[in-house]
């Protein structure tokens, strides 16, 4: 496929993953997780905003009885001796003795999923995973099991399919790297 070119606010972004690698590696991770959850009816929690596509793609695909609910974290943020703790907002499920997959867009630095796992394992699940469309190793802070990710990237910023710049980009089909 041809690259094409984007401007969002001030920067340039073209083409990086399309579509078609997206949905065929989220397809192997619902099979994965098909096998590795059957019969413990998981408690998807997909983290907003950037993880509204990969949820739902990777729900259509997971085949075995599960839940999803949606969760965000607080733009305020809490001092800690860990640095800044953003608090878990919407969180009305139980999850004590549930197997929980977390869904997040990005894991970069590590830290956001470093806080989540913290805060939702004071519940007392049975078990918790990370899913994850992209990460970049490169750039992990944390030592972070992650045990679904669709796709290893460089550091680089990205956009599209649910990842945003500054708001923009979140409703494109393929995956864009800026110039
Ligand atoms: P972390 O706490 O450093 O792992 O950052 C995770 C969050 O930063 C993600 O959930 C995204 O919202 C944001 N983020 C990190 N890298 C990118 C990127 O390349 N594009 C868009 N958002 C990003």
């Amino acid at each position: 496929m041809d690259p094409r070119t984007i401007k969002l606010h001030d920067c340039e972004f073209s083409t990086y993953i399309f579509e078609e690698e997206i949905i065929a590696r989220i397809s192997m991770l619902a099979e994965q997780i098909d096998q590795d959850y059957a019969h413990k009816k998981p408690l998807f929690l997909a983290v907003l905003n950037g993880s509204f596509m990969f949820a739902s793609d990777l729900l259509k695909r997971v085949t075995i009885p599960c839940e999803i609910s949606f969760i965000r974290l607080s733009s305020y943020q809490n001092m800690q001796s860990t640095g800044k703790v953003k608090e878990v907002l919407g969180l009305t499920e139980d999850v004590h003795s549930r197997h929980v997959v977390v869904l997040e867009d990005i894991v970069d630095t590590g830290h956001t999923v470093h806080n989540l796992l913290q805060q939702l394992n004071e519940r007392g699940p049975a078990s918790i995973e990370v899913a994850t469309l992209l990460m970049k190793p490169e750039c992990l802070q944390h030592d972070l099991n992650i045990k679904y990710v669709a796709r290893s990237i460089p550091n680089d910023f990205v956009v599209g399919y649910g990842l945003d710049y500054n708001g923009l980009g979140r409703n494109l089909r393929d995956i864009y790297k800026i110039v």
